[in-house]
């Protein structure tokens, strides 16, 4: 099954619940929330605070994009904050499988994302602990930027390493998904997509989330 998770970066923060209730509306599954702390990516979105004070408004999925260093400090945080799950960089762990541990402690789903110059053998040793993982195909820390088509054949390789190992393991893509883009990525292997500036930036919220659904059906 393919999944939409549209990103809020991209949406008008002075009215996010209303922007939110479009999105479920318009048949989106997830949510997709970008924490960065302008340090491990150069850019400052928002905290455990706003997913906290989403979580009420909305029956989404809460996917939670923590694009910070050190993140195991804040994963209490963010599943106390309402996440139902949690994707840390595998660039901002030390110790990642005990990262993974930690977010899994807490009942919730756990992935790893990788920045496109990232290879993905990064993933051998613990890809059987994952639920998804998130392959970046732009450099993370802004919304509407242009898709780094390499991101592709990362893809395609990830859905064999994937099968290979007899692993059920979701593909997220997150950067740069548009109309153009998101047939291919879903072509590639990707089931479950981000989106941010081709449904929030959009004038029509609903028509745009709708249009991208379509391409892949
Ligand atoms: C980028 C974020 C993305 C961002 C995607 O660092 O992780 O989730 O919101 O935005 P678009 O879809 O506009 O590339
Ligand atoms: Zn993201």
């Amino acid at each position: 099954m393919t999944i939409f998770a549209p990103s809020i970066l991209s949406a008008d923060f002075s009215c996010l619940k209303e922007q939110i209730r479009q999105v479920e509306e318009a048949g989106a599954e997830w949510l997709h929330l970008d924490i960065m702390d302008g340090h491990f990516v150069p850019n400052i979105s928002f905290g455990p605070g706003m997913v906290h004070a989403l979580r009420p408004h909305s029956k989404l999925f809460f996917d939670v994009h923590l694009m910070i260093s050190d993140p195991d400090k804040y994963i209490g945080d963010f599943v106390k904050a309402g996440a139902d799950l949690i994707t840390v960089h595998v660039e901002a762990c030390i110790h990642l499988h005990r990262t993974i541990q930690e977010i899994k402690k807490h009942g919730i789903k756990s992935s790893v994302a990788l920045n496109p110059a990232t290879p993905l053998q990064t993933l051998e040793c613990i890809l059987p602990y994952l639920d998804m993982v998130l392959i970046m195909t732009v450099n993370p820390g802004f919304g509407g930027q242009k898709f780094i088509p390499e991101g592709l054949e990362k893809i395609k390789k990830l859905r064999k390493m994937i099968e290979n190992k007899g692993l059920n393991t979701d593909i997220q893509v997150d950067g740069g998904i548009n109309e153009e883009t998101v047939s291919q990525a879903v072509e590639a292997g990707a089931n479950i997509l981000v989106a941010g500036s081709a449904i929030f930036g959009q004038p029509n919220i609903k028509e745009a989330l709708q249009n991208l659904k379509q391409r892949v059906k």
